[in-house]
């Protein structure tokens, strides 16, 4: 997917108050699809966050991640308020939600305040289509301009084969020692 920055982003530092949001970039993706990429989510998308987050027939995202209970049941505010920083990609025709990515201060390692969480989801029918590795380069790309010491970390469950593709795609490097038999922890 080739990303287009946009003219004249106005100045901004992260996270951005909730609900708002700026458009970073428009991108098309290898079957000339066109999207736009944001920092923040508006109100009518968490909306759209919480019906894909329940959304039960999707079954690579309810067995590898927790998102019905984080964005389906829990509240997106509480999950806000812990400094998270989503960056969001939208399908423009349909204006719907094809991608989602997130940092965040990390509870783990929580004696060095650099390490950061990252999470990446790709929804249906968007997901496969080779949209993921831009769009998630960029975010970090945009986030470390923000927090020049962040350090990447993210907990893939075993058997994530997508995610781990990913992770490798992005250089991300498997942490043994914080790894274990349900879960590879691997940081950037
Ligand atoms: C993980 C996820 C975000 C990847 O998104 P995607 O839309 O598949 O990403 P892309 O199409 O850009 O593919 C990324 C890479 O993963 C590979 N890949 C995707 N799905 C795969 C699978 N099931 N098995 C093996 N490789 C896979 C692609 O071939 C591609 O590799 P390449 O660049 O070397 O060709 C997406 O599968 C997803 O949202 N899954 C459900 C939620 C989830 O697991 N989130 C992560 C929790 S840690």
């Amino acid at each position: 997917m080739k990303i287009i920055f946009q003219n004249n982003v106005p100045e901004f530092s992260l996270p951005l108050p909730i609900w708002s949001s700026i458009h970073l970039a428009d991108a098309i993706g290898r079957d000339g699809e066109e999207f736009s990429v944001f920092v923040g989510l508006e109100k009518k998308y968490v909306e759209q966050l919480k019906q894909l987050s329940l959304d039960e027939s999707d079954v690579d995202l309810q067995k590898y991640t927790g998102d019905k209970e984080r964005f389906g049941l829990g509240s997106f505010e509480d999950w806000y308020r812990k400094n998270r920083t989503p960056f969001a990609l939208f399908h423009k025709q349909s204006d719907a939600l094809a991608a989602l990515v997130w940092f965040g201060p990390s509870p783990l390692f929580s004696d060095e305040n650099y390490w950061q969480t990252a999470a990446w989801r790709s929804y249906r029918p968007f997901r496969g289509k080779g949209i993921m590795r831009n769009f998630t380069q960029f975010a970090m790309e945009i986030y470390r301009s923000k927090f020049p010491d962040a350090k990447f970390w993210i907990a893939l469950k075993r058997g994530n084969k997508g995610s781990a593709q990913l992770a490798a795609d992005l250089d991300f490097e498997v942490l043994e020692e914080a790894s274990d038999d349900f879960k590879v922890v691997m940081v950037r």
